[in-house]
């Protein structure tokens, strides 16, 4: 599938790119039927659609489909059937650049598929999935064949929902509370990303500098409750401001600096670089479960007029494809939420996925592309949890 015109390709080409593009996904890839109704039915009605559609669906299909848009080199794990639906899906995901050779296609059985049922009046999508048949399991894929996907990729994205990770959540009151938790149980994650609709998102971003620097100055570092942190930084949103917003512990420490120096600018430089140094990040403390070193960033959603606003139906791959593609996080989160709200404006989870020049300002404007302490995570597979609530 083209994006546009030979010159929409050509400035799309002429935007930087990091030079590590290949990504992994392993997940769902499915068809979705959906179907945009006036209202949601009451049982046994008899309605109409509005507008019906047949489009490539799934978590893991979507957001590489995103990131492949956004001009990376995505190669999914999942499982088709030899059917019409399953060949549907293979095609549909070639078009949009997602390498789909490490596919497993079933001779039996059926490919998964969604009923979508998109209301109009409430702005919510309902869907009813049935899981492919038969599932995908560890045999199916030979060791080789995974060691081949995971040549070259730099970061690994599964779309599993972790009902883990749902319990966990279910069970702390708060959501900062609930990343930290998160963390400590699986220390080798790079971050943890909430999405909550258009409420926005938040993340803890782990430091994987050398805990040795840290350890050094650990009676100076900076304590926090995230509980406090997150409403510190809920102040600090600009509600009146229709653009993404991101806002990170580490600014909220900038501001105390500017606070006591108001005046003297080399100064103010002098303990930025200081106080990078000494406190690349602040030990994160949930109460009654334990602490993080990292730092904690809240993202805001684009404020869609309704009468922009078509359907959310996969919103959350958007944002997640665009996670994928690895900018720095005080750019990231803006630049997922820009894209997820493009999706939102169009039927589908794919209509409306965003292409490189839909966001070019955000390629632009990088300081730099790629993961910020790139050099660290050179030898390691970046391994990034997004949860949906
Ligand atoms: N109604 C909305 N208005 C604006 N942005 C939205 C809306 N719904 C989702 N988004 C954007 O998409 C992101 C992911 O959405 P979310 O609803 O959490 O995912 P899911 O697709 O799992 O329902 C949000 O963090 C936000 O940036
Ligand atoms: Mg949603």
């Amino acid at each position: 599938m083209s994006e546009s015109p030979s010159s929409i390709r050509a400035y799309a080409a002429s935007l930087p790119l990091p030079d590590e593009r290949i990504i992994l996904g392993c997940g769902g890839c499915s068809v979705d039927f959906l179907a945009t109704v006036d209202s949601y039915p009451n049982p046994d009605d008899k309605i109409r659609t509005t507008t019906f559609k047949l489009q490539g669906g799934g978590n893991a299909g979507n957001a590489l489909t995103c990131a492949a848009r956004l001009g990376l080199t995505p190669r999914l794990i999942a499982k088709v059937a030899e059917d019409a639906q399953g060949r549907g899906i293979l095609e549909e995901l070639e078009a949009d650049g997602v390498d789909t050779s490490y596919l497993v296609v079933s001779k039996e059985g059926n490919s998964p598929f969604t009923y979508v049922i998109v209301d109009q009046q409430t702005k919510t999508r309902t869907c009813i999935h049935t899981p492919g048949y038969p599932p995908l399991v560890p045999t199916e894929l030979s060791q080789s064949n995974l060691l081949s996907a995971l040549e070259g990729a730099r970061i690994v994205y599964s779309d599993g929902r972790l009902p883990e990770t749902a319990i966990v959540i279910a069970k702390e009151a708060f959501i900062p509370s609930a990343l930290v938790s998160f963390i400590l149980k699986l220390p080798n994650i790079r971050f943890v990303i909430v999405t909550l609709g258009e409420e926005g998102s938040m993340m803890i971003e782990i430091s994987v500098h050398g805990e040795e620097i840290v350890d050094l100055h650990d009676s100076q570092s900076e304590e926090m409750d995230v509980d406090y942190l997150l409403n510190s930084l809920k102040q600090r949103v600009d509600n009146s401001n229709p653009m993404r917003e991101c806002v990170s512990s580490k600014v909220l420490f900038w501001n105390l600096i500017s606070f006591l120096n108001p005046d003297n600018a080399n100064m103010l430089e002098y303990l930025e670089i200081a106080c990078n140094d000494f406190y690349p990040n602040m030990r994160l403390k949930a109460q009654g479960i334990g602490a993080v070193r990292g730092r904690f960033l809240l993202g805001t959603a684009e404020k869609i007029p309704s009468s922009e606003l078509v359907d959310t139906t996969g919103a959350g791959d958007a944002f997640i494809g665009a996670v994928l593609y690895g900018m720095p996080p005080e750019q990231m989160l803006p630049f997922a939420a820009t894209g997820a709200a493009r999706g939102c404006r169009a039927l589908g989870a794919r209509s409306g996925l965003p292409w490189r020049t839909d966001l070019a300002r955000f390629f632009n404007q990088a300081k730099h592309l790629g993961f910020v302490d790139d050099k660290e995570v050179t030898e390691v597979v970046c391994v990034v949890v997004v949860f949906r609530i």
